[in-house]
């Protein structure tokens, strides 16, 4: 396995080429300005409660309410494809917290993607991206991938059909408005190569500001059955706290009252394939990226919040219910006796030092998954910010 990062082995060479400059601007871990009462300071309302710190914003591209609303529009923008059958919301419903509901989507010419379609909730606070890639750091780099990837073919758009996708934006004027308002310093914002600079900016501030803190359990209005089972995710029998920690549920969070965080990602033992203790390609995690054994299995926390609206789970959407992940916690993993990929993960070598089986009664299930449906902001799923723009404009 090369040492290559996933993302510049998915994108073809002309295009990462092409886009290297916007690559190079992303800084680091950079933000807009940090003050030190807590990091408050922007210019876009992101209408999350005071509490809960802001996140980054790279340096050249920082959030602005008419960049929102242009990632808007091209994120439910079907031409923004090879064959104008696919759009972002194709693979991200906003009633399921921007997941899609099967255990894994299909792109635009019909190939089926090896993950499950993750949920887009408070993506801005992630320090890397999709289920376990750890040279993903910035929402600009992981947008380019479902545009221009060819593996698997998401959108499809290539170096032969950039100019006629384009072009079949260009042909509608609301567009020409939506640019010139987002980036009043361009004369041109919506030709040549700057226009696909500024769409994968648009979308990405657009992902970044889909911010959920809404909950029943934001508000402490969670029923007492959740209220028991918010002490079971806190208990260390249960040790679910461990990895799903903090104000998003989890280990992967950084804010800007937070310089640097180690990337953390977890093997918990959904596969152990006779034989060779591996998880089934090209699903091997931070394996995949990095090539270390050591990484096999390993994938990044996912934030619990609007998890009751994102099923079938895990990174291949290969568990049905929250009942069952939380059966194959119990157990310490999942023994999986018939089908393509039997084995016994519950004996996985490769196994996080948390994932200890436990007891667990069904009283207790029912009152952990009360808990975990705490966490659906139902203002997230119905916000009209978040929600498919043509609907309601007149062409
Ligand atoms: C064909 C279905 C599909 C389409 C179309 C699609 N996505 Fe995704 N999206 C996925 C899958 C699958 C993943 C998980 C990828 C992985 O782990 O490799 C994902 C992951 C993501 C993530 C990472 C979230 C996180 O928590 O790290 C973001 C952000 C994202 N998509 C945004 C977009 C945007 C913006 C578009 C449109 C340009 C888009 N997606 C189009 C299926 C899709
Ligand atoms: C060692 C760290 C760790 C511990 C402990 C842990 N989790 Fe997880 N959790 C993860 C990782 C990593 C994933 C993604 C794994 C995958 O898809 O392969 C995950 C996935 C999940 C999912 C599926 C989310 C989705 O979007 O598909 C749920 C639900 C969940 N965990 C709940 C819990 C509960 C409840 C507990 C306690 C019983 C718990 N977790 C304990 C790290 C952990």
């Amino acid at each position: 396995m090369s040492l290559k990062s996933s993302a510049q082995r998915r994108l073809p060479a002309l295009i990462l080429c092409s886009l290297l400059a916007l690559l190079a601007g992303c800084p680091e871990q950079s933000g807009t300005a940090i003050d030190d009462q807590g990091a408050r300071v922007s210019a876009f309302d992101w209408g999350i409660p005071d509490h809960i710190p802001l996140p980054y914003e790279p340096a050249d591209n920082p959030m602005t309410e008419e960049k929102f609303q242009l990632g808007r529009h091209l994120f439910y923008d079907q031409r923004l494809s090879v064959n104008g059958s696919v759009s972002c919301a194709s693979c991200h419903h906003q009633d399921k917290a921007f997941s899609d509901g099967v255990a894994r989507p299909f792109g635009a010419t019909g190939q089926r993607h090896p993950r499950n379609s993750q949920a887009l909730v408070n993506v801005a606070w992630y320090n890397n991206l999709t289920w376990a890639n750890p040279a993903l750091a910035h929402i600009e780099q992981q947008v380019m991938l479902p545009l221009f990837g060819d593996d698997p073919i998401e959108h499809g758009i290539n170096e032969f059909n950039r100019v006629e996708v384009l072009a079949s934006l260009q042909i509608d004027g609301r567009y020409a408005t939506l640019f010139a308002a987002a980036f009043p310093d361009q004369t041109d914002p919506l030709m040549g190569e700057l226009a696909w600079d500024n769409i994968v900016k648009a979308l990405s501030s657009f992902v970044r500001g889909l911010a959920s803190f809404n909950s029943p359990f934001d508000r402490n209005e969670h029923s007492a059955a959740a209220r028991r089972g918010e002490r079971l995710f806190n208990s260390e029998r249960l040790e679910c706290f461990h990895c799903h920690d903090g104000y998003n549920f989890s280990n992967a969070t950084i804010d800007r009252t937070i310089d640097w965080i180690e990337p953390l990602f977890h093997n918990t033992g959904l596969y152990n394939i006779d034989g060779l203790g591996a998880y089934p390609y090209p699903n091997t995690g931070r394996h995949e990226v990095t090539g270390m054994a050591s990484h096999m299995g390993q994938f990044r926390t996912p934030s619990l919040r609007n998890v009751e609206l994102t099923a079938p789970y895990n990174h291949d959407g290969s568990v049905a219910t929250l009942e069952d992940v939380i059966r194959n916690y119990a157990a310490g993993g999942r023994l999986i006796t018939g089908g393509p990929h039997p084995g016994d993960g519950r004996i996985s070598p490769l196994k996080d030092g948390f994932i200890v089986s436990f007891h667990i009664t069904d009283a207790e299930i029912n009152d952990l998954v009360e808990f975990l449906k705490s966490l659906t902001d139902e203002s997230f799923v119905t916000n009209p910010r978040f929600s498919d723009p043509w609907q309601t404009e007149q062409p």
